[in-house]
């Protein structure tokens, strides 16, 4: 064996890795790109998951029963663990956790547009549970097979959560559409008002979208944005039909030739402003999470105090 080995020969086995459809782990060399790509997205997602707790978390004093309040109390419960570990997952990757946060609440880096839309009723939380959570599920199921270990591990569970998420929101939704008539518009607005933000929640159209095509050469990603936006769409209508609600779109129907749902034109404008910081609730969500982080100053220092001592004793 060689000494050290050259930076073409880490390349090479890094290729080769990913050729193989073999997972990269923290100890492998991987190009500056891929590394800064991965923290990205991965940081994303973790900021994405503990941004999302707020419009939920917003109705956790307001549910309508205990019941409802144990299932949502533990769903927003879960989405703080997701941030968790995709944080921990970063720092395999060399990212700092306390940067990251100080990206977020400084607008420097994203979370997904979708949690800055405001929480208006109760039936909200059943149409995120099923719509949001189930466009999340449709982007994160292939993420199991993403080439960077730490991620795919963490994206395993994070799916079988999710599931209990979306299967929360349809029974919560169903449960709804029994009732009264009042709760059965309620539901239907909701729904209208949820349907268009969810589709956004796959990123632009592919060919407005420059990171794709590497980041599916990396097999980080395996299918595009459009695909995985329709296959959401195939997915919903049927399940809406069950609900006996419908969704605000009237290009929506059947085309038997593509074998797929064609659906009307998504309003990439409103997209551009809510991702940019105009949305409805940004800088409500971004200030409560700079807040949060503040009031939390005193466990970290307190963390670190007693990591320290007990490395002196120790000693
Ligand atoms: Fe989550
Ligand atoms: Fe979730």
């Amino acid at each position: 064996m060689t000494a050290t080995l050259s930076e073409k020969d880490l390349e090479a086995h890094f290729e080769h890795t990913i050729s193989k459809d073999q997972r990269i782990e923290p100890r492998d060399w991987v190009p500056e790109g891929y590394r800064k790509t991965m923290i990205r997205m991965i940081a994303q997602h973790a900021h994405s998951e503990i941004i999302g707790m707020q419009p939920e978390g917003n109705w956790i004093t307001r549910a309508p029963s205990l019941r409802r309040k144990a299932i949502l109390l533990a769903k927003v419960q879960d989405e703080a663990g997701h941030g968790l570990y995709l944080y921990s997952a970063t720092e395999t990757l060399g990212a700092d956790r306390g940067d990251l946060t100080e990206r977020l609440v400084t607008g420097r880096q994203k979370y997904s547009s979708i949690f800055n839309y405001p929480t208006l009723t109760f039936a909200d939380v059943g149409v995120i549970g099923w719509l949001v959570d189930g466009a999340a599920i449709c982007n994160q199921v292939p993420l199991c097979r993403s080439s960077y270990g730490p991620y795919a591990r963490a994206m395993i569970r994070i799916c079988k959560e999710e599931s209990f998420h979306q299967r929360q929101g349809f029974e919560l939704l169903m449960t709804m559409m029994k009732g009264t008539r009042a709760q059965r518009e309620m539901v239907q607005e909701a729904v209208n008002r949820w349907w268009w933000p969810s589709l956004m929640m796959f990123g632009p159209p592919d060919g407005d979208s420059p990171n794709t095509a590497q980041s599916m050469a990396w097999r980080i990603k395996r299918h595009t944005n459009d695909e995985l936006r329709q296959r959401f769409v195939d997915m919903s209508v049927p399940q809406a039909e069950i609900l006996g609600v419908t969704f605000p779109d009237p290009e929506l129907k059947w085309n038997a030739e593509r074998g797929h749902y064609d659906f009307g034109a998504v309003d990439w404008d409103e997209f551009k402003q809510v991702v940019s910081g105009n949305g409805p609730c940004n800088a409500e969500r971004v200030e409560h999470r700079r807040q949060a982080h503040e009031d939390g100053a005193w466990v970290r220092e307190a963390a670190a105090a007693h990591a320290r001592k007990t490395q002196e004793v120790a000693a």
